[in-house]
């Protein structure tokens, strides 16, 4: 599975945490999308940019991306056609955008969420099935809204 990471100057430090803790997944092959340092100001939405395109090419599997918040960066991965990209803050909020939202995209905070949340996060994350069901009709009317616009 090829998983896309990318964040913001406000969450690199995280970001290379998360990078090396996947690299060690059996199975997982990591594309680091940037950004490369902290101390340079970078603008998120182009990282969510990188990140939400490499789905759409079909280069990644699912990504993981992060600014301070999260909240930026999950806003603007949200208006690229097919991602949906879920702020999570815990293994709880992490299992249930899969199980029911079938979140491409995990969105957490460099600034709320310390690297062992991050873990519990993904793996929780990673595991869990999307349910499908009735959770298809709403997933389909969120891509009508997408095809209306
Ligand atoms: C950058 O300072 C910060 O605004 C950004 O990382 C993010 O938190 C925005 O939502």
């Amino acid at each position: 599975m090829k998983i896309a990471v990318a964040s913001d100057h406000g969450a690199f430090e995280l970001k290379q945490k998360i990078v090396a803790y996947l690299q060690q997944k059996q199975g997982v092959e990591v594309l680091d999308l940037g950004t490369n340092n902290e101390n340079e100001s970078v603008d998120y939405p182009d990282f969510a940019g990188k990140a939400a395109i490499s789905i759409q090419k079909g280069e990644a599997n699912l990504a993981v991306i992060m600014c301070g918040t999260g909240i930026g960066i999950s806003i603007a991965a949200n208006k690229y056609k097919g991602i949906r990209a879920a702020l999570c803050h815990d293994a709880y909020t992490a299992q249930m955008s899969k199980q029911h939202n079938n979140a491409n995209i995990l969105v957490m905070g460099g600034r709320t969420t310390g690297i062992e949340i991050a873990k519990q996060m993904i793996d929780t994350w990673l595991v869990t099935e999307y349910e499908n069901g009735r959770h298809q009709l709403r997933l389909d009317k969120i891509s009508e809204i997408e095809r209306s616009q």
